[in-house]
């Protein structure tokens, strides 16, 4: 047999956009109990959202991805910022990544932590498929002008620490963690740049 590669479990993943054939198992992993949000678990309202909308699976997607507002963790509507939104696949759906941004500067508004998230379903996890995600996204931001992004974890997020420190990030110091006492959120920017 070779030998493994780093853990000896590894995928290749491409970022594609999200679209109605790949639905039906979006909707597996939220059912799944997968969110595709960090901030907040977000599972059961979506999984609500497609009931109500089975017949109008466009229309799930726009609201996902499109419609003018999100709602944050207070429950509050925030306007929703220029983004680029992509699902992870392997040829199986393995998860999400948003990059969102404001044009022709690198600052976000104080309730955007940072350029991109990301959330991989548990039975794709420590396969590559986070650290594969953000390096593939790092050229569409650079296409929209930004020469690094701002790629924020917590503090004990070891998993998202070590996807970003394999994409260059460098760590810009600490923020207060805004939902969880006794946590800070780490900073770092990640250059687009090859
Ligand atoms: C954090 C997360 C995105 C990592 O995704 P992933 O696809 O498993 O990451 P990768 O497979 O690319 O792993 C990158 C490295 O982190 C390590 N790693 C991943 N999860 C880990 C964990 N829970 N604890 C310790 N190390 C971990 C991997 O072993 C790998 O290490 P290596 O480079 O030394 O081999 C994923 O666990 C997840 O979606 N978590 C929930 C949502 C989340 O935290 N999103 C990030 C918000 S900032």
């Amino acid at each position: 047999m070779r030998p493994a590669i780093k853990s000896g479990r590894m995928t290749i993943i491409s970022l594609i956009r999200p679209n109605i054939e790949g639905l039906p198992a979006y909707e597996d992993a939220l059912r799944r109990g997968w969110s595709p949000n960090t901030t907040r678990n977000v599972s059961g309202e979506q999984i609500a959202l497609l009931d109500k909308l089975r017949h109008a699976p466009a229309r799930f997607l726009y609201e996902t991805y499109e419609s003018p507002t999100i709602r944050m963790p207070d429950g509050s509507e925030m306007e929703r910022l220029p983004a680029h939104d992509f699902w992870i696949s392997d040829g199986e759906f393995c998860g999400r990544l948003n990059f969102r941004f404001l044009r022709g500067t690198e600052e976000l508004p104080p309730h955007v932590s940072g350029h991109i998230g990301y959330s991989v379903v548990p039975w794709k996890r420590r396969l590559g498929c986070a650290t594969q995600a953000l390096r593939l996204v790092l050229p569409v931001a650079r296409s929209e002008g930004l020469s690094r992004v701002l790629v924020t974890c917590d503090d004990d997020n070891v998993g998202s620490q070590k996807v970003i420190l394999a994409n260059g990030g460098v760590f810009a110091g600490e923020t207060p963690h805004e939902t969880r006492a006794g946590h800070v959120k780490l900073n770092y920017w990640v250059p687009t740049l090859p």
